[in-house]
């Protein structure tokens, strides 16, 4: 008789291997983040051919990531669902013009996730993700904290990247948010941010080179990244890919790192029944804690109309 107990490996089921999705497992393998990756798309040869390619590369990850082929019935086991499937932006459409073709789409996959006995943390990535990571919690009932969305982690990556080569200081040494929705009304949180520990606003003042319009600029260039990446290629993949991978990372390694991902509100920021971005403490357990930044009066009201944006939206839908 086996007596040896199966030891329990992290396990991520990719649902939709799109370009996002597909640079998600890329970056996965390539970060050896869990130990098991399933991918499920409708399109089967299409993730087939993932898995064999994924596979190929291995040799040189720094950890073999077990990647196969699945079916929904891989979802009871594991430790994160991460939906990238959906219809996606094309040019001139904004994320909150997809709402309707990938509720559609969500009911029907999360309804199979669930059939499933999924007991994990479902991270949610396709537009507009604010609304469809709340759809997530309707529609499989699970509490907020294992609900969560990319949010503005992208927006807030891309925030340090153009901030931190504008002062051409390292992007670990610059703490800024965007937060609200990821989408057209997000938001900078500038009151808070900081270069190592100096705020944004003083440390301008040390140095004429630096103008206050430029920040504007900055803030307008991640704002809009999206548009400009799609009228370029078609489409946006490895940053947004990069930063589920990071979510994912967090999750799995029990982190307790702050991230602003999509989290439910419930009273925070004076917002309430509504999922956005915001800076969160995430951890195995899924989101563990919402972090309150002191707003301004003015970014509270960027915030507040950012809030009734994505509630006017995502009500005509539930309907
Ligand atoms: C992005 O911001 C399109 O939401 C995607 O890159």
């Amino acid at each position: 008789m086996d007596t040896m107990k199966k030891e329990k490996v992290n396990r991520v089921v990719l649902i939709g291997a799109g370009l996002v999705g597909s640079s998600y497992a890329f970056a996965l393998i390539n970060q050896a983040i869990t130990e098991e990756l399933v991918i499920i798309d409708v399109n089967k040869e299409k993730a087939i051919g993932d898995v064999m390619d994924l596979n190929h590369g291995k040799a040189f990850a720094p950890s073999p990531t077990n990647t196969w082929y699945g079916d929904f019935s891989d979802c009871k086991e594991a430790d994160i669902v991460c939906i990238c499937a959906g219809a996606n932006q094309k040019p001139g459409e904004t994320r909150l013009d997809l709402v309707e073709k990938n509720m559609k789409i969500f009911k029907t996959l999360v309804d199979q996730v669930m059939e499933n006995h999924f007991d994990g943390i479902f991270l949610v990535a396709t537009n507009p993700v604010d609304i469809l990571t709340q759809a997530v919690k309707m529609f499989s009932g699970f509490p907020a904290s294992r609900v969560i969305g990319s949010g503005t982690t992208l927006d807030t990556a891309r925030f340090r990247f153009l901030l931190s080569d504008y002062f051409n200081v390292s992007a670990s040494n610059v703490h800024a948010d965007v937060i609200g929705e990821h989408g057209d009304t997000e938001l900078p949180v500038w009151s808070s941010a900081t270069i190592g520990s100096v705020p944004i606003t003083e440390y301008i003042k040390t140095n004429p080179a630096y103008k206050a319009e430029d920040l504007d600029k900055i803030f307008e260039n991640v704002r809009d990244a999206a548009y400009h990446i799609i009228q370029k290629k078609g489409a946006t993949y490895y940053g947004i890919a990069m930063s589920l991978a990071r979510v994912t990372r967090a999750i799995l390694g029990n982190e307790n790192c702050i991230l602003t991902v999509s989290a439910y509100l419930d009273g925070e920021y004076g917002a309430k029944d509504v999922y956005a971005g915001v800076p969160t403490i995430v951890n195995r357990q899924g989101i563990r804690e919402v972090v309150q930044l002191a707003l301004t009066e003015k970014e509270q009201q960027q915030f507040d109309h950012s809030m009734k944006t994505l509630k006017d939206t995502l009500q005509p839908a539930v309907k």
